[in-house]
């Protein structure tokens, strides 16, 4: 048996690979570094989605069908009731998303897709006492997100900052989150019923949870000089560092560098960046000195906490944005193993106490 299933090959798939020792993911057959700064969200779900879906539109169609589908959507957030924004934004979100209808088809994925999309916006916005604001079917999906969350058009730059990053996450290999997805599409239970697994797994701090802990970091530390000091005491406590570590990657996660590119691009970014860099190198060496026998890399996570701070979205709704690209990632696989694969039921091995003879 292998602990944490380290290592254990669960499936087969054409949608991405991970190489944890070169520091490499393939979407498709495409290098992240060709996908992310060129592709929008809905060129990256035609890629991601590409055989297995019936009549799947294709190029501006699919980005009109997921406008349809986000207006649609909308129409079901219903009363947003004080006992749901008591929740904490993922789990609001989710509690909305578990009220979709479930089902198999392009329809029920398209759906399933821009709900977190939807959702999250109007969430932000009601625990902050604002009403939501309906999506504009006609724009692209990460333009439609940031206008639905600050009730004014995005800036270009803002709106690619956003579809770099949902492109960069929305597939990684069999991550967590992804294989709580394989496991119940297997059993046959409907594509809505894989993205809730997915998206329960990914609010995880261990998982998805990680960038807003960073944003805390961040700014607890607060200034560079503080860094050192800060991050050993943490260790000393034997906390983890948000935002390093893989399970895979024994390099740099080649998606920091990817969100790194995206962030230098946006204004709201600059002043944090140089710091954030310092804090990134400080860990590194602190890491590098007290767990010399694990390689302890960036992770997406950093980077990403970075970048959806700059866009405005608070810390602890980042987890319900990283399920807006995932969530591509968690659909496709649904269907590859709902096309190819059995039910998923390994086996474990009895360690508890021997029943007693009856005397
Ligand atoms: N800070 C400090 N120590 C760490 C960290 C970290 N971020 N990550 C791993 N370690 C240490 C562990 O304490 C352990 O040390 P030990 O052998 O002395 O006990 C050793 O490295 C191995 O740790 P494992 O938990 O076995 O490694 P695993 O592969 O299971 O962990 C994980 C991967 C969960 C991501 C881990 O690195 C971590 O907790 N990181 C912080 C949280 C984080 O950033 N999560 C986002 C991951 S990216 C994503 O999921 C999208």
């Amino acid at each position: 048996m292998s602990d944490g299933l380290e290592n254990v090959v669960a499936a087969h798939t054409v949608l991405s690979e991970v190489d944890g020792a070169a520091g490499r993911l393939v979407i498709r057959g495409f290098e992240l570094e060709v996908l992310a700064g060129r592709l929008g969200v809905a060129a990256a779900a035609e890629l991601m989605f590409s055989g297995f879906f019936d009549g799947l539109p294709r190029g501006p169609a699919l980005a009109e069908a997921l406008g349809k589908a986000r207006a649609a959507v909308f129409t079901e957030i219903g009363g947003l009731d004080a006992g749901l924004l008591a929740l904490s934004p993922i789990e609001a979100v989710r509690a909305l998303m578990a009220r979709l209808e479930d089902g198999d088809d392009l329809a029920t994925a398209l759906r399933w897709l821009v709900a977190p999309a939807v959702f999250t916006p109007a969430v932000i916005r009601a625990r902050a006492g604002r009403k939501p604001v309906a999506p504009d079917p006609h724009l692209p999906h990460a333009a439609d997100i940031l206008r639905m969350l600050h009730g004014r058009p995005a800036g270009a730059a803002e709106a690619a900052a956003l579809d770099a990053y949902l492109v960069t996450v929305c597939d990684h290999g069999l991550n967590a989150s992804t294989f709580a997805a394989r496991v119940v599409a297997s059993t046959r239970a409907g594509l809505g019923s894989a993205v809730l697994a997915g998206l329960s797994a990914l609010k995880g701090p261990l998982h998805g949870g990680a960038p807003g802990p960073v944003i805390a970091m961040l700014d607890e530390i607060g200034e560079a000089a503080r860094a050192r000091p800060w991050l050993e005491e943490a260790l000393a406590r034997g906390d983890r560092l948000m935002g390093f570590g893989h399970r895979i990657y024994r390099v740099r996660d080649p998606r920091a560098d990817a969100l790194k590119r995206a962030i230098t691009r946006l204004d709201a970014a600059s002043g944090r960046l140089a710091f954030a860099e310092a804090v990134e190198q400080a860990a590194l060496a602190i890491l590098r000195e007290r767990k010399p026998a694990r390689s302890l890399q960036t992770n997406v996570e950093f980077y990403t906490a970075l970048l959806l701070e700059a866009l405005d979205f608070p810390p602890d709704s980042f987890t319900c944005v990283f399920a807006m690209g995932r969530v591509i990632g968690w659909l496709a696989h649904a269907q590859e193993q709902i096309a190819g694969g059995r039910l998923i039921r390994p086996q474990s091995v009895y360690v508890g106490p021997t029943p007693q003879r009856a005397a």
